[in-house]
């Protein structure tokens, strides 16, 4: 296609941050690239954001003055992922990953999962079908909302708080995003995760808007389960599920575990969505920096393929998001898969195999 006819463009600001982070993320980058140079009618200009622990062990901080501002231009932020050995997880942690999620609202974390094709669940009998599951995670507030504090330290009476925030106004929108997402998709059902016989203030204010916001998806079937029972559902009764709401701490636990028994952790996204879009949204592999394989080129880049299908949804890129998709999850049928999903190959193989199969899903090459 002539570049007059590309009619789309989108700005993404990628930052691989730490570990396998920028692997992930190189590969990323890699397959968005061929498919837009295949596809020809929309165009993707990256720009990439070298911040992370090594920034923030020269300078003393991880963004930059006026680093938000510059990341507030772009239509989307693809993360790879921060944390390092030699830095404390909470600094890391809300230095960068936070420190993007919290001023730009991005309330809404998505988390789906599904059985890939060619790939197997460790549950014994799940069909690949039987785990397509959407987790819905409340991300401003809830339990990492950094209220609390430290007292008396080193003492032996040293004291130390971490409160918990549920807000009217925030447990109100995730719920309503929640019921939205669970009425886009076939089976219209929402289970909603709760602590209330124990945390019995923030989470019966959560049940109490969970019902009140019910009342306006009058087509949208709803239950509700304690987050320990919750675990045992996930394994015993995957396919009583579809979509799920759960607070910040809840989702972040539940979902690793819907990744592990989906096969592997290295194949999960996450989307942290300001659903007003007045901020750009960020685009994450689930995972971590997984410092014991970093450097070794074995990542499975899958997560972040995933990750990258979102972002191109949400940039209202659907009939590509369908197309990388597709590619990712035939590669995963021919077996081309790293270790973690019981293969060989490396992530550059991986990454390989699924711009080959772009170039003949449009039944040419690109370039
Ligand atoms: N969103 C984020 O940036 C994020 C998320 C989780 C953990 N972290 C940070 O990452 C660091 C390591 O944390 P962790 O060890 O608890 O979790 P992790 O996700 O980094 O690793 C857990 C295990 O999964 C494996 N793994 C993870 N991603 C993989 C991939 N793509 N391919 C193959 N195997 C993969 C790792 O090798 C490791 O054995 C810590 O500093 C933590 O704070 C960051």
């Amino acid at each position: 296609m002539s570049p007059i006819a590309v009619s789309r463009k989108h700005s993404i600001a990628t930052m691989g941050a730490d570990g396998i982070g920028p692997e992930v993320i190189n590969a990323g980058v890699q397959v968005l690239k061929k498919l837009a140079e295949l596809d020809g009618s929309f165009t993707l200009d990256f720009k990439n954001y070298d911040w992370s622990s090594e920034t923030y062990r020269k300078t003393g901080k991880y963004i930059p003055d006026g680093g938000l501002e510059e990341l507030q231009k772009h239509d989307a932020i693809l993360f790879g992922a921060v944390g390092a050995p030699d830095v404390p997880d909470h600094i890391s942690l809300w230095g960068l990953r936070l420190a993007i999620c919290q001023p730009f609202q991005q309330y809404a974390n998505v988390r789906p999962t599904k059985i890939f094709r060619g790939t197997q669940s460790p549950l014994r009998n799940a069909a690949h079908s039987d785990l397509d599951w959407v987790i819905v995670r409340e991300n401003s507030e809830g339990e990492y909302a950094g209220q609390g504090g430290r007292s008396h330290r080193g003492q032996p009476w040293e004291t130390a708080t971490e409160v918990s925030i549920f807000s009217r106004h925030g447990v109100e929108r995730i719920m309503r995003f929640a019921f939205q997402m669970a009425q886009k998709r076939p089976r219209k059902f929402l289970t909603v995760v709760t602590k209330s016989n124990a945390q019995r203030n923030g989470m019966v204010l959560w049940d109490e808007v969970a019902v009140d916001v019910a009342k306006d998806f009058p087509d949208v079937k709803w239950d509700k389960m304690l987050v320990d029972a919750m675990t045992c559902r996930m394994v015993l009764d995957p396919k009583s599920l579809d979509t799920i709401v759960a607070t910040n701490l809840h989702a972040d636990i539940l979902s690793d575990l819907a990744a592990a028994l989906a096969g592997s952790i290295g194949i999960a996204p996450t989307s942290n969505l300001d659903p007003t879009r007045k901020n750009p949204s960020m685009f994450e592999p689930i995972h971590g920096s997984a410092f014991d394989i970093t450097g070794k080129g074995v990542a499975n880049p899958v997560g972040t393929f995933w990750t990258a299908v979102e972002m191109l949804k949400w940039l209202s890129e659907e009939e590509a998001a369908k197309r990388m998709m597709d590619a990712v999850e035939t590669v995963t049928e021919r077996g081309v898969m790293t270790k973690d999903l019981g293969g060989t190959a490396g992530t550059q193989e991986v990454t390989d195999a699924v711009c080959a199969e772009l170039e003949k899903a449009f039944g040419k090459k690109a370039g």
